[in-house]
């Protein structure tokens, strides 16, 4: 297994599901025997918060990551999921984009945050904020691929070029390897024939690329964060956890890495 790979959550459009996936992704993977890291990069939090982080007890975070120069292993903490870890985000991070503008190797922070950790886990996920800011510049630039959520709602494919754009000049200028792996559709709901249409116009674009496992939209997925629990514990029967299950498997199988039963 090719271990320790990066992965960016990147879409600069909020409420796309990048959170979500990174949640249940992430969880997906561990209870499928990986080894996971997620990196929440968004001073939202969500994704701490998600995984039930109380941000009251938070010591350190992607900030002192980011701007300290802390150790990832000091920072990372432990979840409800076994093999699940997470270096949480605080509010504090906000003002990161800003102080990080004046340092020295500003973009690459992140990566050599990460490089040391890398080799303990089979995937670390980066959770990236809504925007393509220095945080997310961060983000790219520490990843082997970019995995973006795209939801099936009016104007899905708005500004997705501008963060093709912006993902092509983190390859060319800090990151050459890096590769968009793969798009994953969110919110998807069979009742409508725009989310049909959605589906088969993110297709056409992305070719291959685009997952074939759908996330539906359901209230389940919705309802978790608010009780800090990863689909697969809040309701593991649901349609959102046999989805989010389906995308962790393919994602595996698109990876090379034998899906245990
Ligand atoms: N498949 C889904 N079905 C229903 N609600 C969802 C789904 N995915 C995400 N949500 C909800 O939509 C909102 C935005 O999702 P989130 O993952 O936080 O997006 P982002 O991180 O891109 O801003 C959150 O309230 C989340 O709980
Ligand atoms: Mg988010």
């Amino acid at each position: 297994m090719k271990e320790g790979l990066v992965v960016a959550i990147a879409n600069q459009k909020g409420g796309v599901g990048k959170s979500t996936t990174a949640i249940n992704l992430g969880a997906g993977l561990a209870l499928q025997g990986e080894r996971v890291l997620i990196v929440d990069l968004d001073p939202q939090g969500n994704t701490t918060s998600g995984l039930g982080i109380d941000r009251g007890t938070i010591e350190y975070s992607t900030y002192d990551l980011l701007i300290d120069e802390l150790d990832a292993a000091e920072v990372m903490e432990p979840t409800s999921v076994r093999d699940l870890f997470v270096v949480p985000a605080t509010i504090e991070l906000a003002g990161a984009e800003i102080e990080l503008v004046s340092m020295f190797s500003r973009e690459t922070r992140l990566r050599n945050a990460l490089k040391p950790l890398e080799p303990e886990f089979d995937t670390v996920l980066i959770d990236c904020p809504p925007s393509l800011g220095l945080l997310t510049i961060n983000g790219l630039t520490a990843a082997d691929e970019v995995l973006i959520p795209i939801q099936c709602e009016y104007y899905a494919l708005e500004g997705v070029s501008q963060l093709m754009r912006n993902i092509q000049l983190v390859q060319q200028n800090l990151n050459p390897q890096l590769e968009v792996e793969g798009v994953v559709l969110t919110m998807f709901d069979g009742r409508t024939t725009l989310a049909s249409d959605v589906v088969t116009q993110v297709r056409e674009h992305f070719g291959p690329r685009t997952y074939r496992t759908v996330i539906p939209r359901t209230v389940r997925l919705s309802e978790a964060p608010s009780y800090g629990e990863p689909i697969e514990a809040y309701d593991p029967m649901s349609r959102g956890a046999i989805a989010y299950r389906e995308l962790a498997r393919e994602f595996r199988r698109r990876h090379g890495r034998e899906s245990n039963p």
